[in-house]
Formats: C-alpha cells, sequence, structure tokens
C-alpha cells in the first residue's frame, strides 16, 4: 500500500464517496475545522488584540508557508483573496504603459485571467495557440505575459521556462498563475525566474476558498509601485499617515484588511501539502493518472488530456457523448468529478485516492456510456 494513503482518514469527505475534483475543490482536512474553530476563539477571548497576536501578519506568515511550496524566498510571497486581485495588483504597477503595451498570452488560460487583460483600455491583448505561439509572439512591444502552468481544461504543463527566458529577452514580465499545480506538480518560481507567481488554495493545495497568493521577485518588489494598494501596503500602516509610503518588499502588494477565517482554514491544507512533500504527491499523481489512462485506454475511451508524464498535470480528460448527462449520473454513482464544455470530463485524483477508487470509477464510467444510462440526463448543464 502506498505510504500517501494512510493521509486518507485526515480527509472526511472520502469516506462518503469517490472525490475526484481535486483540480476545483480537493478535500478539505479535518483540520481546517479546527483551525477555524481556533479562530473563533480568538476572535471571541482576545477580540481586538488578535489583531496584534498574529492575524494582522497572516498576509505575510501564511505567505511564507506558500513560498516554501513553490520554491520562493522568506518574504516574498502575500496573501489575497483570488487570483484575479493578485494579478490586478500585478497590473496596477503598469498604468500608464506607453508603446509597451501588449499581453501575450494562450487561448487557454483561465477565463477570469484573460477578461481582466482584456477590461483594461490601455493595452492590446495578443492571444495565441499554445506555449510555443507565445514564445513567437513576444516581442519588444510586449509589457506582460501573463501564462497558466498547468491548463485548467485538460491539465497540460507548460513550457515557462522557454516562455521567460523569451519575455525577459524582450523585456517583458511574465506572470505566471500556479493554480493548477502548486500542491500538485513541483514548482520553484526562483528557479523559472518568474517576474510574478500567484494561485489560490481551493484546488490542490487543499486550503479552501478566500485564500489566494501572489509571489513577486525579489528585487521587483522593490522598485515596483503598485497603484492598487491600501493601508496593509503603507511602511507604517499605523501612523496613519497621510501620504503613501510603500513598505519594503512584498508588502507593498497588499491593500486592506486580510481575509483572516480563510487564512486559518488554508493552512490545514498547507500543512499537509508540507507534509507530504510535492515530490512524493508528484510520483504517486503521476501513478494514479497513469492508472486512469491505462484503464480508459483499455475501455475504449478517448482521453483529452496529456500522455507524455513531462507535460501532464494531476488531471485526466476523457471525452464522452454527452459530457454533462455523464457527470451528473458518475455524481448519482457517488463518483465526484466535473466536466468543462467542449472539452470532456475531468477526473483529478490527489495523493488520497486509492487504485480501486480509479477503477470503480472506470468502471462506472464505461457503464453509464455503454449502457446509456445517461440519456436519462438530457438536460443537464454546465454548473461548477
Ligand atoms: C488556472 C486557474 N486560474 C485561476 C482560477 C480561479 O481564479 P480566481 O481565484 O480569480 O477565482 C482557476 C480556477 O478556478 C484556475 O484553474
Amino acid at each position: 500500500m502506498d505510504e500517501l494513503l494512510s493521509y486518507r482518514d485526515r480527509f472526511p469527505i472520502l469516506r462518503d464517496c469517490i472525490y475526484l475534483i481535486n483540480h476545483s475543490l480537493a478535500a478539505m482536512p479535518a483540520a481546517a475545522e479546527d483551525r477555524l474553530l481556533e479562530y473563533a476563539r480568538m476572535w471571541r477571548e482576545r477580540g481586538i488584540r488578535s489583531w496584534g497576536e498574529g492575524w494582522w501578519e497572516m498576509p505575510v506568515t501564511v505567505g511564507d508557508q506558500i513560498a516554501r511550496i513553490i520554491g520562493a524566498p522568506p518574504g516574498s510571497t502575500v496573501m489575497h483573496q483570488n487570483v484575479t486581485i493578485a494579478e490586478e495588483v500585478v497590473l496596477s504597477c503598469f498604468r500608464r504603459p506607453g508603446e509597451r503595451r501588449r499581453v501575450v498570452y494562450e487561448e487557454a488560460n483561465f477565463p477570469s485571467v484573460r477578461y481582466l487583460y482584456q477590461a483594461q483600455p490601455d493595452l492590446e491583448v495578443v492571444a495565441v495557440e499554445d506555449d510555443a505561439a507565445i514564445v513567437d509572439a513576444i516581442d519588444e512591444r510586449t509589457l506582460l505575459v501573463p501564462i497558466s502552468h498547468v491548463l485548467f481544461k485538460n491539465g497540460e504543463i507548460q513550457d515557462v521556462a522557454a516562455i521567460a527566458r523569451r519575455a525577459h529577452e524582450a523585456g517583458a514580465y511574465v506572470v505566471l498563475d500556479c493554480y493548477q499545480s502548486a500542491g500538485v506538480v513541483p514548482l520553484d518560481v526562483t528557479g523559472l525566474g518568474v517576474d510574478f507567481a500567484c494561485g489560490g488554495s481551493v484546488k490542490w493545495l487543499c486550503g479552501g476558498p478566500g485564500a489566494g497568493w501572489l509571489y513577486v521577485r525579489p528585487d521587483l518588489a522593490e522598485r515596483l509601485e503598485p497603484t492598487f494598494v491600501g493601508w496593509q501596503g503603507h511602511a507604517r500602516p499605523f501612523a496613519f499617515e497621510p501620504e503613501l509610503e510603500y513598505a519594503a518588499g512584498a508588502r507593498r502588494f497588499l491593500t486592506g484588511t486580510p481575509n483572516v477565517p480563510a487564512l486559518y482554514a488554508a493552512t490545514a491544507g498547507y500543512d499537509v501539502i508540507e507534509e507530504a512533500g510535492v515530490g512524493r504527491i508528484r510520483e504517486r499523481s503521476l501513478a494514479l493518472t497513469q492508472l486512469l489512462i491505462d484503464q480508459l485506454d483499455a475501455a475504449g475511451l478517448e482521453i483529452g488530456s496529456p500522455r507524455d508524464p513531462a507535460r501532464r498535470g494531476g488531471t485526466v480528460l476523457v471525452r464522452t457523448p454527452d459530457d454533462a448527462a455523464v457527470h451528473r449520473e458518475l455524481g448519482e454513482r457517488g463518483v465526484i468529478c466535473d466536466f468543462r464544455p467542449g472539452a470532456g470530463v475531468r477526473l483529478g485524483p490527489h495523493f488520497y485516492n486509492s487504485e480501486d477508487e480509479l477503477r470503480r470509477t472506470v468502471a462506472e464510467l464505461v457503464h453509464i456510456v455503454e449502457s446509456g444510462a445517461y440519456r436519462r440526463h438530457a438536460d443537464a448543464v454546465a454548473r461548477f
């Protein structure tokens, strides 16, 4: 038995269903409930003193835990609510772009990231087909290259190093969205040389909603001046000075009052990820996704995600005759997964899923497709 299976009893939901939706909302660690109770206790018993006893510093102290997971130095990563806000903080450093006003990304970038850049009146967005095309599209007009480390739809790992090299040659900045890699694919933002990295915690980090994060390359953090800033970004927030003076380092990328309960909950997930180790998690993830691919191949179902381990993230995409209906039927049979319109059903095992769960999932999938059982959900639509 794989030793990571011993973590199963720390995730209560695994007792009730086959939980294969870790690319969307990973299983809650039982410890998250204890953390939230601790938050409530502090609020109840310590009241305002809680700020001085840890709450105020949490965007930085929790950010340091993320930093350990993503290969960043201490003090370089701060917590926000979500990726959209983290990317907006980055964007806000470049309010008057001038001649260099292009944003280059690929079509498969996550929608909220695409929408945010599209909505900027001073920027010109160039969307290209894939990661190789990004390298070709970057030139002296390029300001920002916001990319995903692992694509959300099909779990494909992108060639970040090649993009970062080309971007820096041309004088552009790379913003790496690591939402689909942090916690399941080893990640070294320092080694990759990216300028910014961001992500959230609901997926492979098992940290729940409301705990996004932003890494800024330490030398850049000293000179960039975000215009989306609040009092946590001031050098002396409790002096309540009328004029802005940026805090040193990544703190200047903070906004206002932090999302304290979300940060309490999130650390329970990060603790398990650190303890299990992303290296060991990746090894198990590759074994589990390979098992899924082999089983789906044997059943004659079409795979829509990469087979090559070097390009394969944590999710396997399988094409079915009606993804919405098949997904609904799987849910009724106790298999929790999702689908993306036009792409396929997404199966995302994490380190705590067992081989037996995956075999049962494929058996159910095959039965649903071959028997036509999915047809009774002809009205099923995309949600979550
Ligand atoms: C790659 C990627 N980026 C971003 C997000 C979410 O962005 P936000 O935190 O703004 O909701 C997701 C999924 O929800 C994602 O898969």
